[in-house]
């Protein structure tokens, strides 16, 4: 597909009435944006994607340097209230009322307010609380490789990849072993059901069930508190100030939201590419100090998080020969930033040993993401564990049946059948 033409004609148009022609989401485009993207990123670096999301029809950025401005540039908000033309009293409004409640946390708002609530949630997000979490990554992942290796198959995703990060933030936050089996639940209602059906019922009712359950544990840890997460979050306070309720409920959402499907798609697209380059994996499984690196590049090289999140505009910008109005939603390509020739020498070459590699799959700038070492830290543990104890680990099925899941937020896969 080159499709120079279609994004011409769709720049010159904005929404052009052929723009279904384009189609982001076809299955051979979700598993493997890469070619679509080069493309854009060479002849449409600033496009209008052909679909309305949360509320408009945002515009895309496919190049490095144009993803790190729309990170930094001030004329560029995160918080929805700063839209232009956003009425807070419209009842038809529903991002506007999710950000005045449960959406109102350091992902979603800017300066002074962001410095404020990043630095709160810091001091609870502490570097010695990671390393602490280490042991207890490492015996949640023997468990389930016991459990699955036995088998001599298994659904990578299902099996390994979903329950390792989901345990380890119920672990993080001290919700007791007791109540994990629905934590779990809910989670993977709310953040399978939720992105993708934002009107779905399930969604709705796990959100109630979890705002209830966490209000009650909130009061628990006030009364006793532990070394847990949600402990060190009640307990921060700077120069006076506290994290409200509403502010706590909205972080324990964020951490699922941002921690769980991300490291899923790290553990499942990091060893599908590895699996897809025997080389590199051959020289992994010799060299196992090339881990650390060995992750950046799947970080890099097929990324957990397709897009970052939405940005508005506060006013008239010119760019690229185009207008994004005051008000419009932009958005950048990190699979596309990442493979960007301007930057990386031979990008669509997977180097477990490239050195340097400046991704931005964990973003950019004040909003950089505060789980990356947690993140690190579960990749290297999860890949190295079953590098070693799988060493006949492969795909048990063609690359091109694989099923990939039809967002362009995240990038990954729904199942990973592999032989071990
Ligand atoms: C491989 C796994 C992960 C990837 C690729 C990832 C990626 C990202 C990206 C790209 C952003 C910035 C989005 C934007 O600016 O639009 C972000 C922010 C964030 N992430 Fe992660 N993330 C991962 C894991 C985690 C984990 C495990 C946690 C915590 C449990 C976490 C917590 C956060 C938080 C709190 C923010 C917001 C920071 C702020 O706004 O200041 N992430 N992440």
């Amino acid at each position: 597909m080159k499709g120079d033409v279609i994004y011409l004609e769709y720049n010159r148009f904005m929404l052009a009435p052929d723009f279904t022609a384009v189609d982001f989401r076809s299955p051979a485009n979700l598993r493997n944006p890469h070619p679509f993207l080069a493309d854009l990123r060479e002849h449409a670096p600033l496009i209008r994607l052909p679909f309305p999301e949360q509320g408009g029809v945002p515009w895309l950025l496919t190049r490095y340097e144009d993803a790190l401005w729309l990170h930094k540039d001030e004329r560029i908000t995160k918080d929805y209230l700063k839209r232009p033309g956003v009425d807070v009293s419209d009842p038809n409004d529903i991002q506007a009322m999710a950000a005045m409640s449960i959406n109102r946390h350091v992902l979603t708002v800017d300066p002074p307010d962001h410095t404020r609530l990043r630095s709160l949630v810091h001091k609870a997000f502490t570097p010695r609380m990671i390393r602490e979490l280490d042991g207890r990554i490492r015996q949640i992942t023997t468990g389930l490789l016991d459990a699955a290796l036995p088998k001599g198959h298994m659904d990578l995703i299902s099996e390994f990849a979903i329950p390792l990060p989901v345990t380890v933030i119920a672990d993080m936050l001290g919700v007791p072993m007791s109540d994990q089996d629905n934590f779990r639940r809910w989670t993977t209602v709310i953040v399978s059901e939720g992105i993708r059906n934002s009107g779905s019922e399930a969604a709705a009712t796990a959100v109630l069930e979890f705002i209830m359950y966490f209000n009650w544990l909130f009061d628990q840890r006030r009364e006793a508190p532990g070394d847990d997460l949600i402990s060190g979050l009640l307990a921060v306070e700077e120069a006076g100030d506290k994290l409200s309720q509403q502010e706590l409920i909205s972080m324990v959402f964020l951490l699922l939201v941002a921690g769980y499907e991300t490291t899923v798609n790290l553990i499942g697209n990091g060893t599908l590419s590895l699996l897809q380059h025997p080389a590199e994996l051959a020289k992994l499984r010799s060299n196992p100090a090339l881990m650390p690196s060995a992750i950046e590049e799947m970080l890099r090289y097929n990324g957990p998080v397709g897009l970052s999140t939405i940005r508005w505009a506060m006013e008239d910008i010119e760019m690229h020969g185009q207008r994004i109005d005051a008000g419009d939603m932009v958005a950048a390509s990190y699979l596309s930033a990442n493979r960007d020739p301007a930057v990386f020498e031979n990008p669509d070459t997977f180097d477990i040993t490239r050195d340097p590699n400046p991704h931005i799959a964990f973003g950019f700038g004040i909003h950089y993401c505060l789980g990356a070492p947690l993140a690190r830290l579960e990749g290297s543990i999860a890949l190295g564990s079953l590098l070693d104890r799988a060493p006949n680990l492969e795909l048990a099925v063609e690359t091109d049946t694989l099923d990939w899941h039809p967002m362009m937020t995240l990038h990954g896969m729904k199942a990973m059948p592999v032989s071990v």
